[in-house]
């Protein structure tokens, strides 16, 4: 008789979902029969990425049948250079995402607790929950982590506290002041953890300098990525700059070979390309100040916007407006639990983000005649 035997994965595996991607630019060209497609979903770059990037990339497929430099030697080099950092205080991941990983999987174990917003970057909790770690999750406060209340979370069963910022999806920040406001009173054996994905398009005076606090506060991480402003989102490259020891910890984490070849010999590149980066963030702040006026007019409430993406009241469930929208041919991104009726849009290029307001305002304008 056949025997058949379910083999279990562990108890914090069981019902956790499988991550779902949105619909892709072929997928709603077939499904929707259109055209012309505009991704505004994911918050990618829509300028693309540096063409010195992509020059070394194609020098780099000469050695594609060699293993990477696993601990990416020129490329710590050029980051740390750039700033002013020890190499030791650097380590990349296959995205950040692969950094949140090795966090949790080096901190974190069965019972502990660790902090994050109720409505931010879903990965902290993914991983956390892995490791059997209970998250705190302490609600935003008009759309903005709320530290006060995050401190006052600690227990001493805190072993890590999640701080993103700008946070996605509300793209809100907390100031340099609240930062050390934050660290002054949070017990060093706590690791706080500041995930700037989107800190290279902020303009504000205010946003924290987190290489100023990092000698001082030997707990803090900055989480940084090339996937944003760099344009680098396929070839999965993010890093961690913190203390020393820190670092240590998490490299003993990391698995031999987990960036390739091919993207750290193109991030050597991106990041020595400052110019790209300046151009990219100046088109951006364009684009959010003329998305703010167009939500500002058709009356609907947007969050203060840092990062390259905004989140702003559709005035019906974000879900169905996302519906319609790909039926005009843009893909955006609805489903935030605690803001139903939010949608979050990445900043495109001029033409798309015209093109996404009067997408906008048609379907507005049918919803009010039917209704
Ligand atoms: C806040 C935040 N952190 C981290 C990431 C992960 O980026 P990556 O793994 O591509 O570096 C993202 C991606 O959207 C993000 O929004």
């Amino acid at each position: 008789m056949e025997r058949v035997v379910v083999v279990q994965p562990k108890r914090s595996v069981v019902d956790l979902p499988v991550y779902q991607p949105g619909m892709s630019v072929a997928d709603v060209k077939r499904v929707y029969g259109l055209d012309h497609v505009i991704k505004l979903a994911s918050n990618e770059n829509p300028y693309g990425s540096s063409a010195k990037a992509k020059q070394a990339m194609i020098s780099a497929l000469e050695e594609l049948n060699l293993y990477p430099d696993g601990a990416a030697i020129d490329l710590t080099t050029a980051v740390a250079n750039h700033y002013k950092v020890q190499p030791n205080q650097v380590i990349f991941g296959a995205g950040s995402d692969d950094i949140i990983l090795m966090l949790c999987r080096a901190y974190l174990v069965s019972g502990d607790e660790t902090i994050m917003a109720d409505q931010t970057f879903p990965q902290y909790k993914h991983n956390a929950e892995i490791e059997g770690a209970v998250c705190v999750e302490v609600p935003l406060k008009d759309g903005t982590h709320d530290l006060e209340a995050m401190l006052a979370a600690v227990t001493d069963k805190t072993k890590i506290v999640w701080i993103c910022n700008p946070n996605n999806p509300t793209g809100t920040i907390v100031s340099h002041k609240e930062i050390v406001s934050f660290m002054e009173r949070i017990p060093s054996h706590i690791l706080v953890v500041l995930d700037e994905a989107y800190c290279e398009y902020v303009t504000d005076s205010e946003y924290p300098d987190v290489f100023a606090l990092l000698p001082t506060y030997k707990n803090l991480i900055t989480l940084r990525t090339f996937s944003k402003i760099y344009g680098l989102a396929s070839l999965r490259i993010g890093y961690g700059i913190g203390d020393a020891e820190v670092i240590h910890t998490i490299n003993q984490v990391r698995e031999p070979f987990n960036t390739t070849r091919l993207s750290q010999a193109a991030a050597v590149a991106a990041i020595q390309d400052q110019d790209f980066v300046q151009t990219c963030k100046l088109k951006n702040a364009e684009g959010i100040a003329y998305l703010q006026s167009q939500f500002k007019r058709l009356n609907l409430e947007s969050f203060p916007a840092h990062g390259n993406f905004m989140m702003f009241d559709v005035k019906m469930p974000a879900k169905d407006m996302f519906e319609l929208l790909l039926h005009e041919g843009y893909i955006t991104r609805a489903g935030h639990k605690l803001y139903p009726n939010y949608l979050r849009v990445t900043v495109g290029t001029k033409e798309e983000n015209e093109g996404l307001i009067v997408a906008i305002e048609r379907i507005l304008e049918k919803t009010r005649v039917t209704s």
